[in-house]
C-alpha cells in the first residue's frame, strides 16, 4: 500500500558508467536495478516505458546477476552458480552491454566476497573490451572507495531516516554511500525473536569495537615503527657495534674470540 517512489538514472560510458548502489536491507536496492534492466529491455522491443523522460541507447544485451539459489541437480552450490554467472558476464558483456549486479560476492566468506566484488568492479572499468554501463548493488560499503581511484564510478544510496529506534525507508537514491546496513533492524521487522535481536545487537557492538581495537592497534603499531627508526640510526654509529662487524672470526682462535668477546661485553657496560 506504500506508493511508488520514482527514481532518476543517468548512465553513460564516459563518465558515468560504473553506479555503486549501497543502503539498508530492504531499503530498496534490488527494485532499482530491476527498474532500470526492466525499462531497457521495455525500450529495445519498442515498448512506451514508465518513465516522464527517457534517453535510451541501443543495448546488445542485457546481464544480470541477482538472487542467490543452487543448482542442486547440476551439482552447482548457490556461491559456484554466482561466479558462474559473473564469469559468463566478464567472458562476454561488451560497451553496449547493460549489466546488473546484485551483491556479487555475497556467497562467500566476507573478506573473499570483498576482494571479488572489488576485482569484478575494476575489470568491468578497466578492461578494454568492457566498459559497459553496469549498476552494482551491495552490502560492502568498502566498495563506495573505488569511485576515488576509477573515474568512471559513481556511488548511490538508497536514503532512509532514523527516527529514534526506527528506521524510516525513504525509497530515494541519493547521490554518496552509506555506511551502514540496519540488518538486524529488518531481522527484528521479519519477526525473529526478541532474546535473538538482543543478543545480535550485543554481537554486533563486540564486532564493531574489536575493529575499532584493531585500528587503533594497528596505528600504535606503526607509531611504534616510525618512533624505533631514529633508535636503529643511532645504533649504527654505536663503536661496540662497528668493532663487531669489523671483527676478522674466521681467522681468530677460539681463546682470541672470548677475549675480544669480553672486551666488548666490558665497552658494551661502560656505555
Ligand atoms: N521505489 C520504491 N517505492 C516504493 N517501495 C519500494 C521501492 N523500492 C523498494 N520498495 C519496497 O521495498 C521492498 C524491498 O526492496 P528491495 O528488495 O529492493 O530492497 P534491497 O535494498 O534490495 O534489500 P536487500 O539489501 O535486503 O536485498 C520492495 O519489495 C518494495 O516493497
Ligand atoms: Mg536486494
Amino acid at each position: 500500500d506504500e506508493p511508488f517512489v520514482p527514481n532518476d538514472v543517468y548512465l553513460c560510458n564516459k563518465d558515468a558508467q560504473i553506479i555503486i548502489l549501497t543502503g539498508p536491507n530492504m531499503a530498496g536496492k534490488s527494485t532499482y536495478l530491476r527498474q532500470v534492466a526492466l525499462i531497457v529491455l521495455m525500450a529495445q522491443i519498442g515498448s512506451f516505458v514508465p518513465a516522464r523522460q527517457a534517453t535510451i541507447g541501443l543495448v546488445d544485451r542485457i546481464f544480470t546477476r541477482v538472487g542467490a539459489q543452487d543448482d542442486i541437480a547440476t551439482g552447482q552450490s548457490t556461491f559456484m552458480v554466482e561466479m558462474v554467472e559473473t564469469a559468463l558476464i566478464l567472458h562476454h558483456a561488451t560497451p553496449r552491454s547493460l549489466i546488473i549486479l546484485d551483491e556479487i560476492g555475497r556467497g562467500t566468506s566476507t573478506y573473499d566476497g570483498l576482494a571479488i566484488a572489488r576485482a569484478v568492479v575494476e575489470y568491468i572499468h578497466n578492461h578494454p573490451r568492457l566498459g559497459a554501463k553496469t549498476l552494482f548493488a551491495t552490502h560492502y560499503h568498502e566498495l563506495t572507495e573505488l569511485a576515488k581511484s576509477l573515474p568512471r564510478v559513481r556511488n548511490f544510496n538508497v536514503a532512509v531516516a532514523e527516527e529514534g529506534d526506527r528506521v524510516i525507508f525513504l525509497r530515494k537514491i541519493v547521490a554518496g554511500g552509506a555506511d551502514r546496513s540496519y540488518g538486524i533492524h529488518v531481522a527484528q521487522l521479519a519477526g525473529l525473536p526478541r532474546t535473538v535481536i538482543h543478543r545480535a545487537q550485543e554481537v554486533l557492538e563486540e564486532l564493531e569495537k574489536d575493529e575499532q581495537g584493531r585500528g587503533r592497534k594497528e596505528r600504535l603499531r606503526q607509531q611504534m615503527a616510525q618512533a624505533q627508526l631514529p633508535l636503529f640510526a643511532a645504533e649504527e654509529k654505536n663503536p661496540v657495534l662497528e668493532e663487531l662487524r669489523s671483527l676478522p672470526i674466521a681467522e681468530m682462535s677460539p681463546l682470541e674470540a672470548i677475549n675480544k668477546l669480553y672486551e666488548l661485553q666490558q665497552k658494551a657496560m661502560t656505555k
